[in-house]
């Protein structure tokens, strides 16, 4: 386990600023092991000690992983001058440690991960791990037979040719309604893949990624840690050495 300097741990875990948390310690409200600590500079390991502060003890995490039902009109990033960001959502203690796993446009909702793990997040994302995602959409036009069989031999776009991609009709009409499966996670590709056919996804909604399912509790805007069950299914999924493992 890792030995850590206190004053970072608490602000890591929004306490405040280093300074804030230096007056903290000295005004005796860390307890280490049930010893008032003095030296906000001393070193803790935060998994294995009892820290309280104020009294209250502290649960310290130092991996999260965060399933975000994205609402459309936030960007997928931990900063921007424009809009509002995912991480925004998300409580202080959280926003400060975490990045999305991957990007959805800006009017897409749905699944999206959410977490401090690099590793994880690499496993996840790089093209040799091949990690499927599912999207419900509304297109404008009539989706046919035609489209699937298209989409299963791999759609051909201006920069790359897509994998086979599995599309499956739910309605067809004036506005379809479909499920799509894709194997990459190029910018817009779902979007780009339904505009070779001069059709226009109105609606898009990321349900899964690989193993991961949207939970459909979750109200746009909302979140939750990932459960243990999710985190196995993950790990046995990308099967690379991760802190998520430990
Ligand atoms: N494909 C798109 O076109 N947009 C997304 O946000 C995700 C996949």
């Amino acid at each position: 386990m890792k030995r850590e300097r206190l004053d970072k741990v608490l602000a890591n875990m929004g306490f405040g600023t280093r300074k804030e948390v230096k007056q903290l310690v000295k005004k005796k409200l860390v307890v280490i092991d049930g010893v008032v600590a003095t030296d906000p500079g001393m070193h803790v390991i935060p998994e294995e000690q009892e820290i309280t502060v104020d009294g209250e003890p502290i649960h310290f995490k130092r991996w999260l992983y965060i399933m975000l039902n994205k609402p459309p009109g936030v960007v997928s990033a931990t900063e921007d001058n424009l809009h509002e960001t995912v991480v925004d959502l998300l409580p202080y203690e959280w926003a400060i440690k975490v990045f999305p796993v991957g990007r959805l446009d800006i009017d897409t909702e749905g699944l999206l991960i959410l977490t401090n793990d690099g590793q994880l997040s690499h496993n996840l994302l790089s093209p040799k791990k091949k990690v499927d995602k599912e999207y419900f959409a509304r297109i404008k036009g009539r989706v046919t037979d035609r489209h699937v069989e298209e989409f299963a031999r791999g759609v051909e776009l201006e920069d790359f040719t897509t994998l086979p991609a599995k599309l499956e009709i739910l309605s067809s009409g004036e506005i379809s309604e479909i499920r799509v499966t894709i194997m990459e996670g190029k910018f817009h590709q779902v979007k780009r893949m339904f505009a070779s056919f001069d059709l226009e996804v109105i609606y898009l909604q990321r349900v899964r990624m690989g193993p991961i399912h949207l939970d459909e509790n979750l109200e746009p805007g909302e979140y939750r840690e990932l459960t243990e069950e999710e985190m196995e299914l993950l790990q046995g999924y990308t099967q690379k050495e991760s802190p998520a493992s430990s």
